[in-house]
């Protein structure tokens, strides 16, 4: 089997996990990072994981190898010896994008760029097939991820008339000592917010519309979400069943004492799934999980919970693999079984539409592969 060579341009919050998620991948090759700067991270990268580091400008080149690294060549070079590119640069895509064109290399981008960076925007469990052989996908935002991979079960099953979201966005990354606010909320002057548009992105007939605060936390977002529902027939039970179901969604069981997102992070910390304690999946409280039914209401209630930092992760590894054309025809031997098994439990699952038609994007070879890979895998 030829491995696919993948890069990361823009080794920061998304680009080290992602990189460290190549990594773990049977059918990937990381060829190297870039690096900007001289920082602890590319140090580590280097002595501690053994990657190739290549260096974004002379300058860099000089100060890397000053302090002990040394670099394997530069961006050009890079790109000349990997099928993919995932750039995980902060909105630099559009710049990036021109030297990736014309070195023939395809790319990944984040949500941080505008949609039209690529052709399509992409979350696994939603739209794998779209995206099968394209040259440029954008993996959506945190937000918008968590959101399309839950709107996406919950209006699949029991039909979405209209969602309104309010995003409970944290001030920065747990790594970052500049941004707040710490201790103010400041709402979004952008109503209703970019997120619900985005959504759109991916799930193109789905009301919605979203409004955005920011709130003084490092750790996760937190979103409130509120359905207008078509179908009437579910209860709270049967909301948790399908969730519990949803591949990259983690129902958090209020009685075990999960009820906000400092539990959230120290229940992953404990479960030592990944070294970092990250979330991959959505998190949705159970106990938090709310139905009414008044006045001609019929009305879903559903509060989560997103790792900002790592949540995109396995979309990026299901990304790169599908501008590769990865279909059921490259799945590695050592994992037939287990997408077969995954296929037949699906069929059986609350997730199945019950449609002859039914694509079944959500158990994509490439997702059950990466959640595997990942630990994050739930048997459909
Ligand atoms: N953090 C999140 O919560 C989050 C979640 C989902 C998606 N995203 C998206 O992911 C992308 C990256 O965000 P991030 O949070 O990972 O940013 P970040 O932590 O600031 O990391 C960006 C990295 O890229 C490097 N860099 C700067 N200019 C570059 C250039 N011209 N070319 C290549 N690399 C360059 C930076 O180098 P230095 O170390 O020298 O600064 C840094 O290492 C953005 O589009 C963002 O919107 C972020």
């Amino acid at each position: 089997m030829q491995k696919i060579r993948v890069c990361v341009n823009g080794y920061g919050t998304i680009g080290k996990r992602v990189a460290d998620a190549v990594a773990l991948q049977p059918d990937m090759e990381l060829v190297g990072v870039t690096a900007h700067s001289m920082n602890y991270r590319i140090d580590t990268a280097y002595r501690h994981k053994g990657f190739n580091i290549f260096s974004l400008d002379g300058e860099v080149y000089k100060e890397l190898e000053a302090n002990g690294i040394k670099v394997s060549g530069s961006l050009d070079e890079l790109l000349g010896s990997v099928d993919v590119i995932d750039d995980c640069s902060p909105k630099n895509g559009v710049k990036n994008k021109e030297i990736y064109q014309q070195r023939g290399v395809k790319a990944v981008f984040q949500g941080g760029e505008k949609k039209n960076i690529a052709s399509d925007s992409f979350v696994s469990q939603c739209d794998y097939s779209r995206a099968l052989g394209k040259d440029y996908l954008r993996v959506v935002s945190c937000n918008t991820t968590a959101l399309c991979r839950t709107l996406h079960a919950i209006d699949k099953k029991y039909g979405v008339n209209h969602a309104h979201g309010v995003l409970l966005r944290r001030g920065t990354d747990s790594h970052d000592n500049r941004r707040g606010p710490i201790n103010a909320i400041e709402s979004s002057s952008e109503k209703p917010s970019h997120h619900g548009e985005d959504v759109r992105t991916v799930l193109e007939r789905l009301q919605i519309f979203t409004t955005a605060y920011i709130v003084p936390t490092t750790l996760m977002h937190m979103h409130d979400l509120m359905l207008d529902m078509r179908d009437a027939h579910f209860d709270v039970n049967d909301i948790i069943e399908l969730l519990n179901a949803t591949p990259r969604i983690l129902v958090l069981k209020s009685n075990h004492g999960i009820e906000s997102t400092a539990q959230v992070m120290d229940y992953h910390r404990d479960l030592l799934r990944n070294p970092r304690g990250d979330v991959y999946e959505t998190g949705i409280l159970d106990g938090a999980i709310g139905i009414y039914r008044v006045h001609g209401y019929n009305r879903l209630f559903i509060t989560q919970c997103v790792h900002q930092e790592s949540n995109v992760v396995p979309e990026n590894i299901d990304a790169i693999r599908a501008v590769m054309g990865f279909d059921d025809s490259k799945i590695p031997e050592e994992y037939r079984s287990r997408v077969e098994a995954a296929r037949e439990a699906y069929m059986k699952s609350p997730l199945h539409s019950g449609l002859t038609d039914d694509k079944m994007e959500e158990v994509n070879p490439s997702r059950i592969i990466t959640d595997i890979t990942l630990n994050i895998f739930k048997g459909i």
